[in-house]
This record gives structure tokens, C-alpha cells and sequence, in this order.
């Protein structure tokens, strides 16, 4: 869907790491993305800042190949990127040191909204920061964003949090989650509370479980060393996985406002019950075909990282007190599939008689591919032989729904990006809601750690382990099948 929000003021947008795997392959494509669409006011200045030694023409280079690169090939036509390419300048800066900070300095103008992208490692964060504001060249309206790894555990990143808030204000900070970018995850806000449908039966009465799936079929290779030191705790439940959970299990926040939204979060995190080790699967993908095997991608033979995890997850709130949250994501899995299956219990009596067969009714929003959601009702099955009921899905694919402009659904950066021009931190994360994930997360990490525990050996293009299903089965429950 084309955004249909107002034109941004006047800004500088200063990306550090400028000519970085993100700037290329996320950043630049979608506030390209943002200008061909028209929502980029003509005073926009980009400004690329590294340590390479190229020119601003040396960048708008670089951009124009990354464009090509990244944007699907029906984009990126060849007038419009020249247009967006008069939008970026270049500066060569020593992050850690003196060099290059006066020449960014004297780029950017007075009157204009000032944004600084920290697209560079966390260990930076620190030094940026405080040559940002030590040089004037951050102001008290000026905003950072800066990525995820936000810390490896509680206390990095409380440290985190402490050294971007000596020189910059909670409302000066935009932490991003890419997930909350997405429109699909947005979407849950909206089926949530603007209908009336859903909301008097989403608590334990009436819900059995909740199933988050986030299903990959990339592997590590090439982020090895990176992801060897996260594993999928790390780099995907303590963020997006949580992410997901929270709008699910939220309260209706009182407005679609930054602090509303993010208080309600911060309960659900805080509810959350210590996971016991029964209640978590790791997995390691093992070889198949043409791809390596975990181990050998993370180029470490003896790593006991995980690339799956499953576990579940129970909330401890009258909301939820008994419905459990069961949360699954892995790399080189069977299928790219992102879902969430809300599984309500079945009906207090049946008046067809046991014969007829019983059925619950379950609400799949799909994420990502094939956005939409798909609610199965039971009916009667057709024909003649009395009453048996029968399970049918209510699809509705948004692309099929929205018609066109539903193939133009706006990528999670380009959305971020613009909030944070227009001073929207909704769909950010505050520093306490990323503590209190830490906090959740941190003594699940040391149990495993504890019990020098090995991840178990999955099949790549698998479901993931063995133990992932029973831990659905010893529930008397079923996981949704993986398929593309
Ligand atoms: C990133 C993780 O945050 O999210 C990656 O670091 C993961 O490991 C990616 O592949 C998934 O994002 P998406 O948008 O492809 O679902």
C-alpha cells in the first residue's frame, strides 16, 4: 500500500556506517523507496559517513549500484534515481577520533530536522554519541537510531542504554526492531482493536494456546562469527520474537501513542514466568545438499549455538493465567513462513453428538510471505448423512483483498526511517522495555550455559528437532505445519 502520510519537514539524515551492508542492502533502498512515492520534501540531504575514502560523488556511486542490487528490478527507473542521487552527500569521518567531524559539521543546516543513523557496531555507539554532542553537532531536538545487537545481555546493555543517555534524552532515542516496521505486524494492532470481533475472546477463557512462528531458510554463512556469538535467543526471540508476543498479549493501549503502546509492552515482558530447560529445544542445522552444516557455516566445530529454538512461554496476568505461548524461529528451515496461530478451545458443549466430530476455531495471521489472515469456522459438511461438522478457512490474502496497491507494501526500514524524521517513536523500543527483555531472556541463556548443554542436530529444510514437535505433543497439542 503506497503510505498516505503527510510530507516530512526539512532534514539531514546522517548515516554512520554509510557504506555499510545495511546502508546498502536496507537503508538506502528505502528512503529511495520514500522519495519515488513523493514523500520526501525537496530540502532532504542524506549524508553518507565512513571511514572510506570516496567523495559525495563516490557514494551516490555506490548508492546507484545498491539500488540496483536491492530494489526489486520494476523499481530503481533511471530518472527517478538520478533525482534521489542529488539528495546525498558524503563525509569521511573517524568515528573514534578528530578527523572529519568539522567538514560533517558544516554540512548540516540550521532549521533543519537532524537524524543520526548509527549503522555501525554497538561497540561505537559510546564514541559517536559523544562526539555528536561534544561538537555541537547534535542538538537538544536531534534524534540517534541505532540497531539491533541492543546489548548481548542485561548488563551490556543497560551499559548501552547509560552511554547513549548521558548526551541524548529517551526521547531522543530510536531503537529499531525492524519487525515493528513491517505492516503485517502493524496489521496485528489494527485486527486487535479496531475490531470488536476479536477482543472479548482473547484471554485463557477462550484461547487454548498461541503458536509465533518465524521460519527461515537462510543459513548463517557469510554472519557466522557475528550470529556464533547470538544464536537465535539472541538475534530473534529476545527482539522480534518478543516483539510479536507483546502486541498479542498487550492490553488495548488507551491511544495509538508512543508511551501508551510501550507501557502496555513493558507489562507483558514483566509478566513473563522464568522458561524451566524442559520448556526450551535448541537445534543446530546439520548438512543437506549443497548447504553446509551449521557448524561448518559459523566456522566453529565445537559451537553449541543454536540456530532453532522452540520453547514455551507462559504469561502470568489475569489475561493469560493458563494459555500458553508456544514460540518457535530457525534458520534453513523447510520454508520462509512467518505466522501467528491463535487456537481458541473448543465449544463448552457439543449439541451434534460426538459423533459428528469436534472442531475449535484458530485465527492465522501470516506475517510474511503471503500476507493475510485466515480464520477456520466449522460448518456443516454438505450432503446428506446428518450433522458432520467440518473445518473451512475464511482466508483472506490482503494482496487479494487490497488489490493493487497492496503489492506496494512499504518495507520495514523505509516506514522506521520516516518516523523517526517525523518524531514517532511508537514503533520503537524503549530502553526499559530492551532491559526488561534482557532481564526475561538472560537466566534462560545461563540455564542451557549451566548445563553445558548441546543444541540438537535438526535436517536442513526439516521442521526443526524432533523434540521441538513433542514439545507441542506432550501437551496434546500440534504445531502448524512449516510449508511454503
Ligand atoms: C534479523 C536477524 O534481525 O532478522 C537475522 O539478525 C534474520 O538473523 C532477520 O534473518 C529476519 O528478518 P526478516 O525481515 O527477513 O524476517
Amino acid at each position: 500500500m503506497v503510505s498516505r502520510t503527510i510530507p516530512v519537514d526539512t532534514f539531514d539524515l546522517v548515516i554512520f556506517g554509510g557504506t555499510g551492508d545495511l546502508a546498502r542492502r536496507k537503508i538506502l533502498p528505502g528512503l529511495y523507496r520514500r522519495y519515488a512515492a513523493g514523500q520526501m520534501p525537496e530540502a532532504a540531504r542524506i549524508i553518507g559517513s565512513a571511514r572510506s575514502e570516496i567523495d559525495a560523488d563516490g557514494f551516490r556511486a555506490m548508492t546507484r549500484e545498491a539500488l540496483a542490487e536491492f530494489l526489486p528490478s520494476s523499481r530503481g527507473e533511471s530518472e527517478t534515481v538520478d533525482g534521489f542521487l542529488k539528495h546525498l552527500d558524503y563525509a569521511q569521518v573517524d568515528v573514534k577520533g578528530d578527523a572529519g567531524w568539522e567538514e560533517l559539521k558544516g554540512k548540516l543546516r540550521d532549521g533543519a530536522v537532524r537524524a543520526f543513523y548509527f549503522s555501525v557496531a554497538p561497540s561505537l555507539f559510546g564514541d559517536i554519541a559523544e562526539r555528536l554532542k561534544t561538537r555541537g553537532l547534535a542538538h537538544d531536538e536531534s534524534r540517534i537510531v541505532v540497531e539491533k545487537p541492543f546489548g548481548h545481555d542485561l548488563a551490556t546493555a543497560k551499559a548501552l542504554n547509560a552511554s547513549l543517555s548521558t548526551y541524548f534524552t529517551e526521547h531522543q532515542i530510536y531503537r529499531i526492531d525492524h519487525y515493528l516496521g513491517k505492516e503485517t505486524v502493524q496489521n496485528l494492532m489494527a485486527i486487535r482493536f479496531a475490531n470488536l470481533l476479536f477482543e472479548p475472546l482473547w484471554n485463557a477463557q477462550f484461547v487454548d494456546h498461541v503458536q509465533i512462528t518465524v521460519a527461515e531458510t537462510v543459513g548463517v554463512g557469510g554472519r557466522g562469527s557475528y550470529y556464533d556469538q547470538s544464536g537465535a535467543m539472541r538475534d530473534m526471540v529476545q527482539n522480534h520474537l518478543m516483539q510479536l508476543l507483546c502486541l498479542i498479549a498487550m492490553e488495548p493501549p488507551a491511544r495509538f501513542e508512543p508511551d501508551s503502546v510501550r507501557d502496555e509492552k513493558l507489562k507483558v515482558i514483566r509478566a513473563l514466568d522464568p522458561v524451566p530447560l524442559a520448556d526450551v529445544v535448541r537445534g543446530q542445522y546439520e548438512a543437506n545438499g549443497s548447504g553446509k552444516s551449521y557448524l561448518e557455516d559459523a566456522e566453529n566445530p565445537r559451537s553449541l549455538t543454536e540456530s532453532f529454538i522452540a520453547m514455551k512461554v507462559r504469561i502470568s496476568n489475569w489475561r493469560w493465567q493458563g494459555t500458553p505461548f508456544y514460540l518457535r524461529t530457525g534458520k534453513r528451515m523447510r520454508a520462509r513462513m512467518s505466522e501467528i496461530v491463535i487456537r481458541f478451545k473448543e465449544t463448552p458443549h457439543s449439541i451434534f453428538g460426538p459423533e459428528a466430530g469436534s472442531k475449535s476455531n484458530e485465527l492465522t495471521i501470516r506475517l510474511q510471505p503471503n500476507e493475510g489472515i485466515d480464520l477456520r469456522v466449522t460448518i456443516k459438511e454438505p450432503g446428506p448423512g446428518g450433522m458432520r461438522l467440518v473445518d473451512v478457512p475464511l482466508d483472506m490474502t490482503f494482496a487479494d483483498a487490497l488489490g493493487p496497491d497492496a503489492e506496494e507494501v512499504p518495507e520495514a526500514y523505509e516506514r522506521l526511517i520516516m518516523d523517526v524524521i517525523r518524531g514517532n517513536q511508537t514503533l520503537f523500543m524503549r530502553g526499559d522495555e530492551v532491559e526488561a527483555a534482557w532481564a526475561w531472556t538472560d537466566p534462560i541463556i545461563k540455564g542451557w550455559e549451566d548445563a553445558h548443554q548441546r543444541p540438537e542436530p535438526y535436517d536442513s529444510g526439516s521442521a526443526g528437532p524432533e523434540k521441538a514437535l513433542e514439545l507441542m505433543h506432550r501437551d496434546g497439542r500440534r504445531w502448524r505445519e512449516v510449508r511454503a
